[in-house]
């Protein structure tokens, strides 16, 4: 059993990766992590998940396919576009703030100024490039359980990322990955009952400055709702 502060080592320094090695992720080692995560607890163990894994040749041409089309729709914000889900873009007053304050750390790290827009352009295409790494996972929800199936994805995938941590392999979970689900679709062969949520790119970090930097970690207190009165 992992000790209070070996589990802590390991959540804690899970973090985005916006900058891969090009080292191929072993196949087995890939298929223990996605196999690993289906330990995460599920709505009535329907598991009402799938997961696409794409490397090598098809792996490029998706990511080809993906930055031609955010180049054809020059779309900066780039989110919005997957017609199987709604998201509220700009975020709600009371979030946005916490998300403005992610891509101004991300920009500030990368020597991005704002006022940039084709800087700022490159780096949604790296999205699409799943910042170098070698492998990318697309997940798909059953239409069916709406918000219990999009509740039980999340939990794999954040199983996934510490099973991933723990082996030394980095993540980036990346909503931009489910913005054009035809593209996904026509690489994989996937039931309609499935909708694509996001993906995600995995592989060994580079030491890349962007890595070293950390999403600020609310602290519980500006989550917990308060008793009335
Ligand atoms: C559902 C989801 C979608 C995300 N989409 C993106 C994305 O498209 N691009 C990106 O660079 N980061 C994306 N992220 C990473 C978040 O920005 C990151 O998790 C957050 O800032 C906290 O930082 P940390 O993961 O390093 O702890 C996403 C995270 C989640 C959970």
């Amino acid at each position: 059993m992992l000790s209070p502060e070996q589990f802590h080592e390991l959540a804690a320094s899970r973090r985005s990766t916006r900058d891969f090695l090009d080292t191929p992720l072993d196949p087995k080692v890939l298929e223990e992590i996605l196999n690993e995560a289906v330990t995460a607890p599920s709505w009535s163990n329907t598991r009402p998940y799938m997961v696409a894994v794409a490397t090598g040749e098809q792996r490029d041409r998706i990511s080809s396919a993906l930055v031609t089309r955010l180049r054809e729709s020059a779309e900066l914000k780039g989110m919005g576009a997957n017609p199987d889900y709604t998201h509220v873009i700009p975020y709600p007053e009371g979030l946005v703030e916490r998300s403005q304050r992610v891509g101004l750390g991300i920009y500030e790290t990368l020597g991005i100024d704002r006022s940039d827009k084709a800087a700022r352009f490159r780096f949604l295409e790296r999205n699409y490039e799943f910042f170098g790494a070698p492998a990318a996972l697309f997940f798909f929800t059953h239409k069916g359980l709406d918000h219990f199936g999009t509740l039980d994805l999340g939990l794999y995938m954040q199983t996934l990322m510490l099973a991933a941590k723990a082996r030394g392999i980095g993540t980036c979970p990346q909503g931009y990955l489910g913005n054009y689900p035809d593209i996904i679709r026509e690489e994989f062969d996937v039931s309609d009952d499935y909708a694509l949520v996001c993906g995600m790119s995995i592989g060994y970090p580079s030491d890349h400055p962007i890595n070293g930097w950390g999403a600020e970690r609310l602290d519980i207190s500006e989550l917990r709702v308060r008793p009335k009165g």
